[in-house]
């Protein structure tokens, strides 16, 4: 079958906007996916930012008005890959313009944009899906495979965290991402929240109530240009105790010294359990009775994810590959070929993790358990 083209626009050149240029770069490494994607516009505020685009050939529009993106009839999907406060307006118009985009989370600065943003992709019924590609590591799609199967029995206790230590360091300049006025009240969790609420939301383990434990740790970092100290007022870390018929730990850390990118969980229940690191990439463990005696064993998993690749399967899998893999899901279910691989976070998965953020910073606020 010749897979079907699809013209991709990038608004929002930055860190995540090259990841994916990078990730189109190689589309040759999935093996027989159904759309055949390429990049071939870009938008970014900064002139600057757009001349990294030069070494893509593919790339025949540059802009920094987005508005001439989502005019552009030419460019059949988008990444929006923007700071939060514009993922609204930005988000809006894109639904306006009829165009299909894969959206950076958090869906919005806060809960009321998530739900303006899911509302008007509900009524125009245009297909979009939230970034999160961590579920498709090869372990974290074991772990999550062992879940929904049902193996583990009732559930005990779930604990699943993302943690950081890019902020450990109290003389890395203030950013965008480290101010509440462009990256929100919930600071760290619309960062890092969605990665650990898109497998407990797809195998429907919804909080009922939340208390949280926030913290701000680092509350003035250095001007970039004068470096003279400014207001850091957002969340560094949030740990957030839900009850979900059992006690789901979500943690989103900015500063977790000793780790670096780690994503992990655990799940316990009464006939199995899983957990999974990505510290560990290649590896799984599994948690079983056999013979009376209680068993934690441990696989490799390689690197095959849901959509096959051309790597050999013994190698290790990385962030790369994660966005490669997260992209093949995203066109791939726009095609309607996606079948029963793991999908992207839905638009519906994105609100109703702005619902338990909401309900994060209410109990902060109430220094009590908050409903969901
Ligand atoms: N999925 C992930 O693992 C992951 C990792 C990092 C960031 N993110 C998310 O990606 C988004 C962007 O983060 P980033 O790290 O790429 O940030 P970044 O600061 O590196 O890039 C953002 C870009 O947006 C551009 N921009 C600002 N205003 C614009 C406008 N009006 N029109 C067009 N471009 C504009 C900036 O010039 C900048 O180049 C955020 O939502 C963030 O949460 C996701």
């Amino acid at each position: 079958m010749t897979p079907q083209p699809v013209r991709v626009g990038i608004i929002g050149a930055g860190l995540m906007g090259r990841e994916l240029a990078a990730a189109i770069g190689r589309w040759v490494a999935l093996q027989d996916h159904p759309v055949h994607p390429e990049l071939v516009a870009v938008c970014d505020a900064s002139p600057e930012a757009l001349r990294w685009f030069d070494r893509v050939a593919s790339v025949t529009h540059k802009t920094t008005d987005y508005r001439h993106l989502l005019e552009d009839d030419s460019v059949d999907v988008l990444y929006i890959a923007v700071p939060h406060h514009l993922h609204e307006r930005l988000y809006l118009d894109a639904v306006a313009a009829g165009k299909d985009f894969l959206g950076e989370k958090p869906f919005g600065i806060d809960l009321a944009a998530a739900e303006r943003i899911v509302a008007a992709i509900e009524a125009q019924g245009v297909f979009v899906r939230c970034s999160s590609e961590m579920p498709f590591f090869p372990g974290a799609q074991f772990a999550y495979e062992a879940i929904a199967s049902g193996a583990l029995g009732d559930v005990v206790d779930v604990q699943h965290d993302f943690l950081h230590s890019s902020d450990l360091d109290r003389s890395k300049p203030i950013n965008w991402k480290r101010q509440a006025k462009y990256c929100g009240e919930i600071g760290v969790m619309g960062d890092l929240g969605m990665h650990v609420a898109h497998v407990p939301l797809r195998v429907g383990w919804r909080p009922r109530q939340v208390f949280a434990a926030l913290s701000d740790l680092v509350t003035e970092r250095p001007d970039p240009q004068t470096g003279e100290p400014v207001p850091c007022d957002t969340i560094d870390n949030a740990t957030l105790y839900c009850e979900a018929g059992f006690p789901l730990t979500l943690r989103t850390f900015r500063i977790a010294p000793g780790h670096m990118n780690t994503w992990r969980i655990t799940a316990t229940g009464m006939d199995g359990g899983v957990s999974f690191s990505t510290a560990e990439p290649k590896t799984v463990h599994r948690f079983a009775i056999r013979d009376g005696r209680q068993v934690w064993e441990r696989s490799e998993v390689g690197s095959q994810s849901a959509f096959p690749t051309i790597t050999g399967p013994i190698f290790e899998f990385g962030f790369a590959d994660a966005i490669l893999q997260m992209w093949a899901s995203f066109l791939a279910e726009r095609a309607g070929e996606l079948g029963d691989r793991f999908g992207c976070a839905t638009p519906s998965e994105a609100l109703d993790s702005h619902r338990i953020f909401a309900a994060a910073l209410q109990s902060h606020r109430t220094h009590s358990a908050a409903p969901v």
